[in-house]
């Protein structure tokens, strides 16, 4: 049986992006069979796409992009037994521009009651990274946490998180994401140039921790800020990280969190404290011209595909 997909046999352009039929895969052990109801854009995607992580990440072309889904479980490996079909889940797995894909059970979680298919497709990766990059950098309560890029994906969650924890943030965003971070209860400050002095103002004594989500060359100035490259973590920029001496966190194997912070979301919307935003849910068909929404910037929230 074949399933629609988008997939790319080269890298370039968004205009690499094109309809496929794949074969409907078949879940082995720990894994699940879902119908996609709603799968997303990251900024990986656009990477993977062009071709700027090809060095390190050489792809098996013609590769299905996408990371994240929310949809229904339609079968389940021998040995899954927590996730009955029919289920609908939401979680991280591979090639999700499609109409089926498949996941590792355990990076999957049901839906929270309310949430519809493209706010749930919009939070694993995000949330993943958000919660993992806290807990390397020991975010604690009372300190003050600065997030590079606090209006975007990973950011919006990321402040959420850590507000939550009893931290007070500041939050760097583009002039439009300035009221989004305020809402959030976050302090918020544009980036680009005099930014050092715009958070030294709103944190006369400097900061304790700095997260980069940004990859906008901000290490050298976050490192004087917290006064130690510890005590700074980027998810953007492994070679500045290299660079300046400070922690690059990718995930991945042993230091996936996506149980963990699908649980935190969870909590959050349970609470009805959960702020999400979404930018623009398109037909996966429009997988390219999603793809040059995203490179565009400046979105406010997630692109959601639907297949
Ligand atoms: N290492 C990991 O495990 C991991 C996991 C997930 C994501 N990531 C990476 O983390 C990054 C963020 O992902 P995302 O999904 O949050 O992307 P996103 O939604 O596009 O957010 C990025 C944000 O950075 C802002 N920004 C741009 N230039 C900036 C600057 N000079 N200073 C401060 N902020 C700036 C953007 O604002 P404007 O668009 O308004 O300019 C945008 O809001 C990406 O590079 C992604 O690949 C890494």
């Amino acid at each position: 049986m074949h399933t629609d997909a988008i997939a790319f046999a080269g890298y370039g352009t968004p205009d690499v992006l094109e309809p496929t039929a794949i074969d409907v895969p078949d879940p082995g052990p720990g894994q699940v069979r879902i119908r996609v109801h709603a799968t997303t854009v990251n900024p990986l995607d656009l990477k993977l796409r062009s071709g700027a992580m090809a060095a390190f990440m050489p792809l098996n072309l013609p590769y299905v992009p996408g990371l994240e889904l929310a949809g229904n479980v339609e079968a389940s490996g021998p040995d899954v037994r927590h996730l009955a079909p029919g289920t609908a889940v939401f979680g991280a797995a591979s090639h999700t521009y499609a109409g089926f894909a498949l996941a590792d059970a355990h990076r999957l979680a049901p839906i929270p009651q309310g949430m519809d298919y493209p706010h749930a497709a919009a939070l694993p990766v995000a949330a993943e990274a958000a919660w993992r990059a806290l807990e390397e950098l020991d975010v604690d309560a009372g300190q003050i946490l600065l997030i590079h890029g606090a209006a975007g994906g990973v950011g919006t969650l990321a402040v959420q998180f850590a507000l939550a924890r009893g931290a007070r943030v500041i939050g760097t965003a583009s002039a439009t994401g300035i009221a989004h971070l305020t809402a959030l209860g976050a302090a918020a400050t544009t980036y680009g140039t005099g930014l050092a002095e715009r958070v030294r103002a709103l944190a006369p004594s400097g900061v304790d921790k700095v997260l980069d989500t940004s990859g906008a060359d901000v290490l050298h100035d976050s490192i004087e800020l917290a006064g130690n490259p510890d005590d700074v973590l980027t998810l953007a920029d492994p070679m500045a990280a290299q660079a300046h001496g400070v922690r690059f966190s990718s995930g991945g194997g042993a230091g996936d969190r996506t149980a963990d912070a699908l649980a935190a979301v969870s909590t959050l919307h349970d609470n009805a404290t959960l702020t999400q935003r979404i930018h623009q849910v398109l037909p996966l068909s429009q997988a390219a011209r999603a793809h040059r929404i995203a490179e565009a910037g400046h979105l406010d929230g997630k692109i959601i595909l639907a297949p």
